[in-house]
């Protein structure tokens, strides 16, 4: 082998081990922070059109409490006050969104009927929720189910946007632009 050679692979070897070292030090550490464990879905936000139908279709009246679970920037609570003249509460995993979520309800004067609890939807206590939105996808869905049904009263209602609470046979489904799908459920669920 050539002195090139030599150094070209001893190069490769020494860039080899400093990657494994990196991975060695940081992936551990990843799977061990709460928050990237907890997250099971990304942030993706509803449309307006769709956050609109979403509340219309739940049937808000005032003074009632929704719980937006995996609530993003905080975009349905504020439709829920603002235009439902409803209570809202926001369950969010990622602290930079539930910063910005509280930024903008200080903003919109909103801060005694809408509030964000940092924390992981699978654990929060779901007591005085009339209506919940939820935006996750179907095997999330389906691991929140058995919560929903043990802290939901009758009558409290489940709005799930584009994913089916398997399981559960919805009140309605709506489609919105040929793109969008909305899952209406009443509480107690009837079974499929
Ligand atoms: C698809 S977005 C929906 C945002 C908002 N609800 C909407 O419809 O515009 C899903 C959200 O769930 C949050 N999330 C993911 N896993 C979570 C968990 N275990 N607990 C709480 N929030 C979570 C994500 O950070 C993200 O903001």
């Amino acid at each position: 082998m050539g002195v090139v050679q030599l150094q070209v692979c001893s190069r490769a070897f020494r860039l080899y081990c400093a990657f494994s070292l990196f991975a060695a030090m940081a992936l551990p550490s990843l799977a061990q922070d709460p928050a990237y464990v907890k997250k099971l879905a990304p942030f993706v936000g509803s449309p307006a059109k769709v956050v609109d139908s979403m509340l219309t279709l739940a049937n808000i009246k005032p003074g009632e409490t929704v719980f937006d679970l995996g609530s993003g920037d905080g975009r349905i609570l504020i439709a829920a006050v603002k235009n439902y003249k409803a209570k809202a509460v926001g369950i969010e995993i990622s602290p930079k969104l539930a910063a910005q979520t509280n930024q903008r309800i200080q903003k919109e004067g909103i801060a005694s009927d809408a509030r964000v609890i940092e924390g992981d939807l699978l654990t929060a206590d779901l007591t005085g929720a009339d209506v919940v939105t939820i935006y996750l996808d179907t095997p999330l869905n389906a691991r929140l189910r058995p919560r929903l049904e043990k802290f939901l009263k009758p009558g409290a209602r489940v709005v799930s946007h584009d994913y089916a609470v398997t399981g559960w046979k919805p009140t309605k489904v709506q489609e919105i632009d040929n793109k969008h799908l909305i899952y209406l459920y009443e509480m107690p669920p009837v079974k499929n």
